[in-house]
């Protein structure tokens, strides 16, 4: 039996999110409900947020979970926008032991691995064949890359070089904001940064998620690259609803 209600938390670098899923349309149960990012983000400060979401939804059954991190076999390498000390800490291991489950119940996820992976279930059908390569812009820039909807995880090509600077850094949806960018000065970077990605990786299709995809209108219309742009069918939901269902199937990288 296919189990039809899952459980996600996406944790980002200002929110952590949770909700019930209903893993049969890849739609939200009700509300979400979202705390703040504890500051600093340490694995035992972001783990009494995550149970306290659990708690307040009264969940028993499995987990998922995304980090804004590369994740190997449950434990996290990197964290460039939570605290340091998540490098090398078993995520897996922590929430597990927080939330008083077996570690099979609870399944790490990269954010945008989880968000992608939602989209290859839910989405538009034409990302489930050929290269395709999902961005989120918020915090940062996560990837998740597809060939013929199969995941290469922990792709970070958010972290390619452009001009001489981590591109996250100049491009990411919390650039705009810290500096005040217009729309039209925010898409010329954007443009610049998948264009170098485009030459490397030839994808078929960018789809572009993350908080500013709500208003696609005001830059996607403005990018003038050689690939196809679509916006994610999910948009800021859809970690939760991978992560949701990572969970039920098991699926850890
Ligand atoms: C992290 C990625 C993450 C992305 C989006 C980047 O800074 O390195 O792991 O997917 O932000 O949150």
């Amino acid at each position: 039996m296919t189990a039809t209600r899952g459980f996600g938390i996406d944790i980002g670098g200002s929110g952590i999110k949770g909700a019930l899923v209903d893993l049969a349309e890849g739609r939200l149960i009700g509300d979400r409900l979202r705390i703040d990012t504890p500051q600093p983000a340490t694995p035992a400060a972001v783990a009494e947020v995550v149970a306290e979401i659990v708690r307040h939804f009264d969940w028993e059954g499995p987990v998922g979970i995304t980090l804004p991190a590369v994740i190997k076999k449950g434990v996290a390498q990197t964290a460039a926008n939570i605290d340091p000390s998540w490098i090398g800490t078993d995520a897996d291991g922590l929430f597990a032991e927080r939330l008083g489950r077996h570690v099979d119940d609870v399944a790490m996820l990269n954010d945008a691995d989880a968000a992608g992976m939602a989209e290859m279930r839910f989405g538009d059908p034409a990302g489930r064949t050929g290269v395709v390569a999902l961005l989120t812009f918020g915090t940062g820039i996560g990837s998740a890359l597809f060939h013929d909807g199969k995941l290469v995880p922990n792709t970070e090509f958010g972290h390619l070089e452009v001009d001489g600077h981590d591109a996250e850094k100049k491009a990411a949806a919390s650039v705009k904001d810290n500096e005040g960018l217009s729309y039209p000065d925010w898409a010329k970077r954007v443009d610049r940064y998948l264009t170098v990605l485009e030459n490397l990786i030839w994808p078929d299709l960018f789809i572009v998620g993350g908080g500013v995809s709500k208003k696609s209108e005001k830059w996607v219309p403005l990018l003038d690259i050689r690939t196809r742009v679509v916006v994610a069918s999910l948009q800021n939901n859809a970690g939760i609803v991978g992560a949701a269902a990572a969970a039920v199937e098991g699926i850890e990288h």
